[in-house]
């Protein structure tokens, strides 16, 4: 991955963190923890709860910044088809993403009955399959090829500008 422009690193970066969370949520789902459970009153749970939530906001604020930026771009090059059925994709996830972020806060504000927790599986289970292979289509065909869609200069301007607008994201609302 050496050979990423700024911004390609910049989208790498993102989609590996959604990918750890996503690795990590499919482990705690299946297998030895299908009865087992994330239980909010256990702060390890808890924490991990707070994190998956996190991450969800995370994908769709990324959804936004392709759909936005990145995409239009790839398309005046050309490459409608594809980022049509990337944006595709997108409309399929993030109800998917969605649907375990009511369940995770759920869950945390009012504990995990075997109803909600088979819920949440389900939810989970659905969201893996379509996020891990989404990851992949882009990474193998926008990722790796930034640098055959945009100039230097160009792609350099669009990482400072998506650098700052994830410091500001990252401000409170409401700071004093
Ligand atoms: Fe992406
Ligand atoms: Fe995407």
């Amino acid at each position: 991955m050496s050979n990423l422009t700024e911004l390609g690193q910049l989208l790498h970066e993102e989609h590996f963190r959604i990918l750890v969370a996503v690795c990590g949520l499919e482990n705690r789902v299946g297998g030895a923890y299908e009865c087992q459970p994330l239980d909010a009153a256990n702060a390890e749970d808890r924490h991990q709860l707070e994190e998956l939530v996190a991450a969800l906001d995370e994908v769709i604020g990324h959804h936004a910044f392709e759909e936005t930026v990145i995409f239009p771009l790839i398309r005046q090059c050309g490459k409608r088809e594809l980022t049509n059925a990337l944006a595709i994709e997108h409309l399929a996830i993030e109800p998917m993403a969605m649907r375990l972020r009511v369940v995770a806060d759920a869950m945390l504000q009012s504990g995990t009955g075997a109803e909600r927790w088979s819920e949440f599986r389900a939810a989970a289970s659905a969201l893996i399959a379509e996020v891990l292979q989404h990851l992949q289509k882009e990474e193998l065909n926008i990722v790796q090829h930034l640098d055959e869609f945009l100039d230097p200069q160009m792609d350099h301007q669009l990482a400072l500008d998506h650098l700052a607008d994830r410091a500001n994201s990252r401000q409170p609302a409401f700071a004093l």
